[in-house]
């Protein structure tokens, strides 16, 4: 195996090599397909009260397998054998629980191809894309890990006052934490928390994205094999009324970390506390901006804008979907940003040369349509609008990716669209390209290409959003890595004002508490 290559989401092009690991990935994934999965209360396999067939968006004839969906009674059950063996995962101590995380991590290392071919069989990612996701999950949880280690389990020597005595700080886990992950990074965004939430001492009740439930349990068997009791990392695979509500409204969890829209994660974030405050770790989406003012380099500007509008099929929260341009450059921008886009591949994800696979399910089919429709009526499609159909493309959800200009109060402006759809306008500065770019609820991403150090620091300085790149031809708005990128969102974008692979990650899933021994 080529070991040596190392797949993260600046990787524009893979090591010939991968592609022979890959293709034997692919293999072993296909071996997998199509089988019965239990979901586990305590290690307990359980069937729950039937059966998801869940298919591939690439090929509806491709069927992932049959996932047992968890009734309310296994929720409690596995809340309940969490919260029994909390104490004695954290008596375990930092040490020894980060040595059976990082096992996991090598473990998941060390399947990355089969993994990852998997991954992108069930979501529809393309090669570098479905590495780096899983790549990215060993990553997150050494990133975690780390934390705990470099910090000696975050205790922290206090002044003595008055008597002799120790004095000190200690954070501590809060028990039972919930894990509820969405179908686009379907390891990364389940083993990031999960890891940060187990490492600081939290035993964790996990459900995976409904089309993702393969993913998670590639996860839950990393974990398990790694050495993982079975009370300190449940799996529940089933419907996000049942098994998400059921975890998101049980009294004895202690913590919730949810990724996915804003409309569910503000739900969550206001139901989640009922008796008293609890700590909701809400990841929601974004209407990420980028802005070109005169001084950019187009060559750079249109890389990073069609990287990051149209990478996963721009189904990532961070996907750029608003693009301003100031109107010296916009004519020359638009065609060249038309002539990229129409150039790039559309199809099977596990072909090697095709950058979009398909969207997630029908539904995004739908808002695709309509959002081309939208465009069509009220301005012009420059580039794709057409969902796509010919031959094998008509048995998955295969979509151009499409840039449109329309007016600016149409709603392709505002609402989160989650489709490979970019929006461009001109600007008469960048004062007005500052302005619209901050105009909405939410406050993930943003990019600025510019050659110009005034107008860096001003955006810098002024922008609204938590993860902000400049000049990145790499991707404009996406690809943030572990201990590269923090990631995490301001305004309606996140709810706590710290980001996923960044410094303070870990300490959100502790409470502090402060000790006095007096001798
Ligand atoms: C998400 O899309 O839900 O920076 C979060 C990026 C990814 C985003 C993950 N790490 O593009």
């Amino acid at each position: 195996m080529a070991e040596e290559f190392r797949v993260t989401y600046a990787t524009l092009a893979a090591d010939p090599n991968m592609h022979t690991d890959y293709e034997r990935g692919i293999e072993e994934a296909r071996a997998w397909l199509g089988q019965r999965h239990p979901f586990y209360v305590n290690g307990e396999a359980r069937e729950g009260d039937g059966w998801h067939t869940e298919v591939s968006p690439i090929d509806s004839d491709i069927v992932l397998g049959e996932f047992a969906t968890a009734t309310a009674q296994d929720v409690r059950d596995a809340i309940a054998a969490s919260k029994d063996y909390a104490p004695a995962w954290d008596a375990l101590g930092y040490e020894k629980r980060a040595a059976i995380l990082d096992r996991a991590a090598k473990i998941i290392e060390e399947r990355r191809y089969m993994m990852s071919a998997l991954m992108a069989m069930e979501v529809g990612k393309n090669r570098l894309e479905a590495v780096g996701d899983v790549q990215e999950s060993a990553d997150l949880i050494r990133w975690n890990t780390h934390a705990m280690i470099q910090s000696k389990g975050f205790k922290v020597p206090m002044q003595p006052l008055g008597e002799a005595g120790d004095y000190y700080d200690i954070m501590r886990p809060y028990g039972v934490w919930g894990v509820i992950s969405p179908f686009n990074f379907p390891m990364a965004l389940a083993a990031g928390p999960s890891s940060a939430a187990l490492a600081a001492g939290n035993t964790v009740v996990f459900k995976p994205a409904s089309q993702g439930a393969a993913t998670g349990h590639m996860l839950y068997e990393a974990y398990r094999e790694a050495g993982m009791p079975a009370g300190a990392f449940q799996m529940l695979s089933g419907s996000g009324g049942v098994v998400g509500d059921g975890i998101a409204t049980h009294p004895d969890v202690q913590g919730l970390t949810f990724t996915g829209s804003y409309e569910v994660g503000m739900k969550v974030y206001r139901e989640f506390a009922s008796d008293y405050p609890k700590p909701v770790i809400c990841e929601m989406g974004g209407k990420n901006p980028t802005i070109v003012t005169k001084h950019a380099d187009l060559e750079k500007a249109t890389d990073g804008v069609w990287r990051s509008a149209f990478g996963l099929q721009g189904q990532k929260c961070s996907a750029n979907s608003r693009v301003y341009v100031e109107r010296e450059l916009y004519d020359e921008f638009v065609a060249k940003l038309k002539q990229k886009t129409e150039s790039l591949v559309v199809g099977d994800p596990l072909v090697q040369d095709v950058y979009l696979g398909p969207v997630i399910n029908q539904a995004a089919v739908e808002t695709f349509e309509e959002a081309a429709e939208e465009a069509r009526r009220t301005g012009e499609v420059i580039a794709g609008g057409e969902v796509l159909t010919d031959g094998d493309l008509g048995r998955g959800n295969f979509v151009q990716p499409t840039v449109v200009h329309v007016p600016r109060d149409s709603w392709l402006w505002k609402r989160e669209l989650f489709v490979p759809f970019v929006a461009v306008d001109a600007v008469d500065s960048f004062d007005e390209a500052i302005e619209l770019a901050n105009d909405t609820e939410y406050g993930l991403t943003a990019g600025l290409f510019s050659e110009d150090q005034a107008e860096i620091d001003r955006f810098c300085s002024q922008i609204e959003a938590g993860v902000i790149y400049i000049n990145r031809a790499s991707g404009a708005t996406t690809g943030a890595w572990p201990g590269a990128q923090p990631f995490g969102g301001w305004k309606g974008s996140g709810t706590m004002g710290k980001a996923a692979g960044g410094p303070y990650y870990v300490l959100q899933y502790m409470r502090e508490q402060s000790r006095t021994l007096i001798e």
